[in-house]
């Protein structure tokens, strides 16, 4: 039998041995044999705790602490050097089927705006129309007087307008575009020009601070609104099939007239009526109209010997319609798990 000062003894030639021990196992499978070793069934801290009630009353409760603590001690060290090999075997030795197939990179690709516009671009392009750009920021000149928008036109209210300063914004439309063109060349012109545009509404699920807009215009010595019908009528068959028809409303543009709102009958119901036209069956695509003579007279062109039209269309709302998207924002979010799908 040992007395309690051996007992003590052991207790700290065993930590010390066992921490040794723990530290120098470079693996998990000699760790675990060091654990069986220490705190296992026949372990020497099990004996240790086994050989207690050989002692006194007065000293087993301290020697039980001593043992006890010995063990706590040891299972702590275990379980950080247990969690040590694991990082080390995660980084180097685990097993890696290099026969499985790989992931495959990203591949980038176009915006679906980007996607649509250059699909309307290319449209007309293919019909002789010329590509021009104008600025985003634009002077009141351009954006509004000379395309014949009276000075106290609502359009130019603060409420739609973004204002850089006085004279200075960012434009509400592409038809500046069109004076921007006219003041350089003489017709003919056939011209469509693609590029962003501002409005400062509320933003909501159908209308957004900024939007993507397809002008295009023609004119020469004896354009038609005839003519007019016969392209938009070209390019809406060949972007969305043969049997949509199309509808023209009389309406009102300041620099057009007679100006019309286009319609087409709607893509998703066939013109029978659904939620997305609202079961009216018909949906809006563009504004269009014959270019009013006061554009002309700004720009130099003589309107007894020249005549053209004009229109405009929004690619955020053929983009919603082609792709079936009920809601603006989306385009403008660049949530990748949105555009990953176009
Ligand atoms: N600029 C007009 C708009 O943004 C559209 C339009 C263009 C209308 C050309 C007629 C001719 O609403």
């Amino acid at each position: 039998m040992t007395s309690a000062t051996e007992f003590k003894k052991s207790v700290e030639q065993i930590r010390k041995e066992a921490l040794q021990e723990i530290k120098g196992a470079n693996e998990l499978g000699s760790l675990d044999q060091v654990r069986i070793k220490y705190l296992g069934r026949k372990g020497s801290i099990t004996s240790l705790l086994k050989g207690l009630k050989d002692f006194s009353e007065k000293e087993r409760p301290v020697l039980g602490q001593l043992s006890n603590q010995l063990k706590g001690n040891l299972e702590l060290a275990l379980s950080t050097r247990m969690k040590e090999l694991e990082v080390a075997v995660g980084q180097e030795g685990e097993f890696f089927d290099y026969t499985l197939p790989g992931r495959g990179g990203w591949q980038g690709k176009h915006h679906p705006i980007t996607q649509v516009n250059d699909r309307v671009t290319e449209i007309f392009y293919g019909m002789g129309f010329e590509i021009a750009r104008g600025p985003d920021v634009e002077t009141d000149y351009y954006n509004f007087s000379a395309l014949n928008f009276p000075p106290d036109h609502p359009a130019r209210d603060m409420q739609d307008t973004f204002y850089i300063k006085d004279d200075l914004l960012l434009r509400t439309h592409t038809s500046p575009v069109q004076v921007r063109v006219f003041e350089k060349r003489k017709p003919p012109v056939k011209i469509i020009a693609p590029g962003r545009c501002y409005r400062n509404e509320a933003i909501n699920a159908r209308s957004f601070c900024t939007f993507h807009q397809v002008e295009g215009f023609y004119v020469d010595t004896d354009v038609t609104f005839a003519d007019l019908k016969g392209v938009l009528s070209a390019f809406v068959w060949e972007l969305f099939g043969k049997d949509v028809s199309l509808r023209f409303r009389a309406s009102f543009f300041p620099f057009t007239e007679p100006s019309a709102e286009v319609d087409i009958s709607c893509v998703i119901c066939g013109g029978k009526g659904c939620g997305v036209c609202k079961q009216k069956g018909w949906l809006e695509i563009l504004g269009a109209g014959m270019i009013d003579p006061e554009v002309f007279k700004a720009v130099g062109y003589d309107p007894e010997v020249y005549s053209g039209y004009a229109f405009g269309l929004g690619i955020e709302r053929i983009a919603m319609l082609k792709y079936r998207i009920d809601d603006i924002r989306l385009f403008f979010e660049n949530d990748l798990r949105f555009l990953r799908q176009f």
